[in-house]
């Protein structure tokens, strides 16, 4: 296949001017086949400089402007410096109570006014115990084809990301994630032209630097969505080293 491999870092609501600066002055990526992006909490996004590696949001509006308190818009993070944003991460989706429905329409916002959307799905430790992973994911993934051309789908980023292996040193195997990415790719195949081939499927879940080969290796694994071990440029380095 011809899809570039992607790590990609959520901070989440951590880090500070000074993490900022060490990643901005140390984390060099020409020596990296992938592409590497970073999604700091948005206030810091104008106090990275000199960097080669990407900018992403870690949320976004589905609204262009207006009185929305707390928002941010797409054209906000572009004059910010992002090029990509994650959108429907769990943490949001749980506590903000945002929908598959609100996320795709965050996406299609993304695409048409030029971001690439990290789509994210997942599911809890209660549907994998009841073996209805794919019905699951499929009703996340419906909702983006129902609503994104395939022109915008083609676009999209979408990482899976199992919401028991989430922070928790619980790994999904390389297997667990290869069967999820292999449904996704094969059910965007088949609901949007063929499109899964064509799309980036990032893994998220504990994503360290001693396990990471093995995931990245998996045929339908292109890469990933790092939480905790972004934090830490040795070990964000050596993880985009592993996707190479
Ligand atoms: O967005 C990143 C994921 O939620 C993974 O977080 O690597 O800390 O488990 P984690």
């Amino acid at each position: 296949n011809n899809r570039v491999p992607m790590v990609a870092g959520n901070w989440k609501m951590n880090g500070d001017r000074s993490l900022v600066s060490q990643f901005s002055n140390e984390l060099k990526t020409q020596q990296l086949s992938c592409t590497v992006v970073i999604c700091p909490p948005s206030i810091y996004l104008p106090l990275f400089s000199n960097h080669d590696f990407s900018l992403g949001g870690q949320n976004v509006s589905h609204l262009d402007n207006g009185a929305h308190t707390g928002e941010l818009s797409v054209a906000m993070l572009k004059d910010a410096g992002c090029s990509h944003v994650i959108v429907g991460h769990s943490e949001r989706r749980e506590s903000q109570h945002e929908s598959s429905e609100l996320v795709a329409k965050k996406a299609a916002q993304a695409i048409e006014q030029g971001l690439v959307p990290i789509v994210c799905v997942g599911e809890p430790l209660s549907v994998r115990e009841q073996q209805t992973v794919e019905a699951f994911i499929g009703d996340q993934i419906k909702a983006l084809t129902d609503l994104l051309s395939v022109e915008a789908l083609k676009r999209c980023v979408i990482a899976y990301e199992p919401i028991w292996a989430i922070g928790t040193g619980k790994t999904a195997t390389p297997q667990q994630a290869q069967e999820v990415h292999a449904f996704i790719r094969q059910t965007l195949n088949e609901n949007a032209q063929g499109v899964g081939d064509s799309i980036s499927l990032l893994y998220g879940g504990s994503v360290k630097a001693d396990n990471a080969k093995e995931l990245f290796s998996q045929p339908d694994v292109d890469g990933g969505l790092i939480g905790g071990a972004s934090l830490k440029l040795e070990d964000f380095i050596a993880i985009c080293q592993a996707a190479n």
